[in-house]
């Protein structure tokens, strides 16, 4: 019987509350992993929203690091002991994964956000029998073990401190892959990102390690800009008032950016990174949208709009590349990552909410 201490989501304004779990059997194309460190993402906390309310009593968490503890049969190219990072789920057979873009696979949104309703089980069980959803993004991994496809396992070097990598799986490559494969950002253009917590801040993290130079950081918390500022944005702007916002990327900017970036979903803030682009310029969609954005006729006039999955990330490929951009000095993400004790999810996870830290990742203890 495989067990784990879990942090539980058994209702959407309580706090998570640690328990011990059972796991159902893994797949033979499956992996036990235990986990020892998983960041915390902003979509975590949209399971405390109405639209998964169904899904609770659910575990969360989709930014793992650990170590493989069983490999599947039919699982090829990894190895008990492995160390890996984790991360989102796909099918890798469907059209889009066929053409290697695994973050617009066609059963993304039922694997990754509804995935324990579209296999049947739940994933895992509670101490009085009842069913707890345990596939959040294939991973449910506020949890010291979980089971995952080993597709979603990407194996990395041991010397790497695996807390440091733990975010790597969704928030860094959402950034770091929306900069370099979905807009494509070269030197000598301009990028303006609206929303610089973790996402926004691997964005800016890659432009800078590609040569971009002229990068604008918008964000309510002025912490926040000054990290950007000090990771080498160009200029930092203050947001709150749409209309100033524009008025100082106008001024840093002349007649607007190549590229926008928006981590915030806010629709007036998403109008804001349309209106800061230059014409011909491209805005990408990452946030997860809090309401409509009503488009009048000229507003897109030459410009772009994309909507942004998971940076459209290879994680097989980016993960590693973003490593060795660590390694070389030219990705320096661990700035962005604060500790905390597994326990403490919920003091974490207000960190997160109020902009006191930008990357929460929580440590199990090792025994776990
Ligand atoms: N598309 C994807 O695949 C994907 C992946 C990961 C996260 N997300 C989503 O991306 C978003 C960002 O995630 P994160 O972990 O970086 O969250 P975060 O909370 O750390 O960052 C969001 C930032 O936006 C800022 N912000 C909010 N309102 C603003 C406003 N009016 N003006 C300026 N700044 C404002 C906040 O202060 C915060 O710093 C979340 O919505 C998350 O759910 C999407
Ligand atoms: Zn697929
Ligand atoms: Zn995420």
């Amino acid at each position: 019987m495989l067990s784990a201490s879990a942090a539980v989501l058994r209702a959407g304004d309580q706090p998570y509350t640690i328990e011990e779990v059972t796991l159902d059997q893994p797949a033979d194309d499956q992996l036990v992993v235990r986990v020892t460190a998983t960041g915390f993402c902003h979509t975590d906390a949209v399971a405390r929203g109405p639209e998964l309310a169904d899904g609770l009593p659910m575990i969360t968490g989709h930014e793992a690091a650990g170590v493989v503890e069983w490999v599947g049969p039919d699982a090829s190219g990894i190895d008990v002991g492995d160390h890996v990072v984790l991360t989102f789920s796909y099918c890798g057979s469907c059209s889009q994964c066929s053409e290697n873009h695994p973050a617009y696979c066609e059963t993304f949104v039922e694997r990754n956000l509804f995935g324990r309703f579209a296999t049947g089980g739940s994933g895992a069980t509670g101490s009085a029998g009842e069913p707890i959803m345990a596939r959040w993004f294939g991973q449910s991994t506020f949890a010291t073990r979980t089971i995952v496809d080993a597709r979603s396992a990407v194996v990395v070097d041991r010397d790497l401190p695996l807390a440091m990598l733990a975010p790597l799986g969704c928030g860094i490559i959402t950034g770091a892959g929306t900069v370099l494969n979905a807009l494509g950002v070269r030197p000598g253009e301009s990028l303006a990102i609206f929303g610089v917590g973790a996402v926004g801040l691997a964005a800016l993290l890659a432009a800078k390690a590609v040569g971009v130079e002229s990068i604008i950081a918008i964000d309510l918390h002025p912490s926040r800009l000054e990290l950007a500022a000090e990771l080498g944005a160009s200029a930092t702007v203050l947001g709150g008032d749409n209309d100033a916002v524009l008025e100082q990327v106008r001024k840093h900017a002349g007649q607007g950016t190549h590229y926008s970036i928006d981590t915030t979903g806010v629709p007036d803030v998403i109008l804001s990174a349309i209106h800061s682009l230059r014409a011909r310029g491209t805005c990408a969609l990452v946030g997860l949208q809090v309401g409509d954005v009503v488009l009048q006729g000229t507003t897109l006039a030459g410009k772009q709009l994309v909507g942004v999955t998971e940076g459209d990330a290879d994680p097989t490929s980016l993960i590693p590349h973003l490593i060795q951009l660590w390694r070389d000095g030219q990705f320096p993400f661990d700035r962005l990552i604060e500790t905390f004790p597994f326990t403490a999810i919920n003091e974490a996870e207000q960190a997160a909410l109020t902009g006191r830290a930008v990357k929460p990742v929580l440590i199990m203890e090792q025994s776990g």
